[in-house]
């Protein structure tokens, strides 16, 4: 067994183009996974393969459910099954309860909620075709756990993901699936540096790294690894947990 017990087991990760969905391939592949990759972004996943080249690609809107349905369909005929969902893939925007939109609303809430339920909702489909049971792992977040300011669509959206998990837990733990989060708290890949970019965000990040006792912000790669403990046999009996990677945030 490698050193997170994913050797050889079929896994998707969604969002892989970038940041900790692409740092959690990184990993998966170096424990011996097999791995396909979704992404919308059809650019990133071409350098994904440049970077890895025995990793799938598929690319497709997780919000679609003719999209997810056809991106875990991709990964069993690739593989022949699935053990494992990594649901990363999502969008990050800021704002308060005021700035934000209907639209903006709407499209938050599809992505990173209806994209999570889709690709769990065809996963375990998949995953109940052979009985073997399977691993699922959901990225919440910190502000899927506590309240923050200015994140009046993305902090509700990530409360989907941490109601999922513990839901989807109890539903299918008599079949052998696992479904576990983490609930990372600022982690240093493309989105959140973008956010420096919008319009107060500089000075928000400057508060976010001072909230994390441990006064920094973290990684991919420590996102990452968290996801391939979840995913892998070595969590054999942790099932519905929310697990933070926030640098001591959530203890607070
Ligand atoms: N970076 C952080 O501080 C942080 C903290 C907590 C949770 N998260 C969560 O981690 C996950 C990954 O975020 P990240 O920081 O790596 O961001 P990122 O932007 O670097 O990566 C997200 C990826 O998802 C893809 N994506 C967006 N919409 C999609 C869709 N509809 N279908 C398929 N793919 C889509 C993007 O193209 C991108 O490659 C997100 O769910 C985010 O909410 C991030």
């Amino acid at each position: 067994m490698g050193e997170y017990g994913v050797t050889g087991k079929a896994c998707l990760v969604t969002g892989a183009a970038s940041g900790i969905g692409r740092a959690t391939v990184r990993v998966l592949v170096a424990d011996g996974a097999r791995v396909l990759a979704n992404d919308v972004n059809e650019i990133g996943l071409a350098t994904l393969r440049e970077e890895l080249p025995e990793v799938g690609t598929v690319v497709g809107d997780v919000s679609s459910p003719a999209d997810a349905e056809r991106m875990v369909r991709a990964a069993v005929e690739r593989f022949g099954r699935l053990d494992v969902l990594v649901a990363n893939a999502g969008v990050i925007p800021l704002g308060s309860a005021l700035e934000t939109t209907v639209e903006d609303w709407d499209h938050v809430l599809a992505v990173d909620g209806r994209g999570m339920f889709l690709t769990c909702k065809y996963a375990i489909e998949a995953m109940l075709a052979d009985e073997a049971g399977g691993s699922i792992v959901c990225v919440s977040s910190i502000s899927g756990v506590a309240g923050q300011a200015r994140q009046a669509a993305y902090g509700p959206a990530k409360f989907v993901a941490s109601g999922l998990t513990k839901h989807l837990a109890v539903e299918w733990a008599g079949h052998g699936i696992r479904v576990n989060a983490v609930a990372p708290g600022t982690i240093r890949t493309e989105a959140v540096e973008a956010v420096a970019e919008q319009p107060g965000g500089a000075e928000y990040l400057a508060t976010m790294k001072l909230a994390h006792p441990m006064g920094r912000l973290g990684e991919p790669a420590e996102v990452a690894a968290a996801i391939a403990f979840l995913a892998g046999e070595r969590a054999s009996f942790v099932t519905g947990a929310i697990l933070p990677v926030d640098g001591g945030y959530l203890a607070r």
